[in-house]
């Protein structure tokens, strides 16, 4: 059967990274959340005081980029691959409150961008993919066989968040979440460089009322017509 490159864009917490991870699974795609690089440049430049108190050296984090390496490795216990910033596992320390209230910002600058794209771009080169994020149907695989963008209300996603954070043992409060929600919607949309936006060829699917089994079906049918 023929391979191909699925890209899945939307907001925040609308839970593409789940149903993503399933449907790679499934269908033996290697599966890119390009989040997670943005949130482990992120992590290396709140590490290495490029972000504190004083505010965020944008310079320096630029300097700096060169010797950020991000990887992948498979974790078979866990059943998906997870994330390595200059060889050691920061899965679990990209997922806070803390790099989430930074990323976005991290996100808008454009040699970032200009860096982790590339990157994606040569992941995804040999189809077979299923790839999440914020800008992957525009401009990481503008060609991309098939598009989804998800979406779903701001009181869905900030609770969904909230449970995650929650069930990882982290004290956070909901208002703090979904203010986090919609900050990043906003920043995300509104940037210069690779604004969040619905593709004109991206199918889109509002999973506020959805379960994962019904989203599941829904993206494995459209990859069966697709095929
Ligand atoms: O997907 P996740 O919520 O982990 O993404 C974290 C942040 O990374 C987003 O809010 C956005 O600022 C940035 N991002 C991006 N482009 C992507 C993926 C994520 O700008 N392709």
């Amino acid at each position: 059967m023929p391979k191909i490159t699925i890209a899945i864009d939307g907001f925040s917490s609308t839970g593409k990274s789940t149903v993503a991870k399933q449907l790679a699974k499934h269908l033996g795609y290697v599966y890119v959340d390009t989040g997670a690089m943005y949130r482990s440049v992120t992590y290396y430049a709140m590490e290495n005081g490029l972000i504190n108190d004083d505010g965020f050296n944008v310079k320096g984090l630029i300097h700096q980029l060169p010797k950020i390496k991000i990887s992948f490795k498979f974790n078979k216990s866990v059943g998906f691959a997870e994330v390595y910033l200059n060889g050691i596992n920061i899965e679990k320390k990209i997922r806070t409150l803390e790099v989430s209230g930074f990323v976005s910002k991290v996100a808008a600058i454009s040699e970032v961008r200009h860096k982790l794209v590339e990157q994606q771009q040569e992941m995804g080169k040999n189809k077979g993919v299923v790839m999440d994020g914020r800008d992957i149907g525009t401009v990481v695989f503008p060609k991309a066989d098939l598009k989804l963008f998800m979406t779903a209300s701001a009181e869905t996603r900030a609770k969904r968040r909230y449970d995650e954070l929650i069930n990882r043992g982290d004290e956070v409060k909901y208002e703090d979440v979904i203010k986090n929600v919609q900050e990043r919607d906003y920043l995300d949309s509104n940037r210069e460089d690779s604004p969040l936006f619905k593709a004109k060829d991206a199918i889109e699917i509002d999973n506020s009322n959805m379960t994962l089994e019904e989203q599941f079906d829904k993206l494995l049918n459209l990859v069966k017509m697709t095929l």
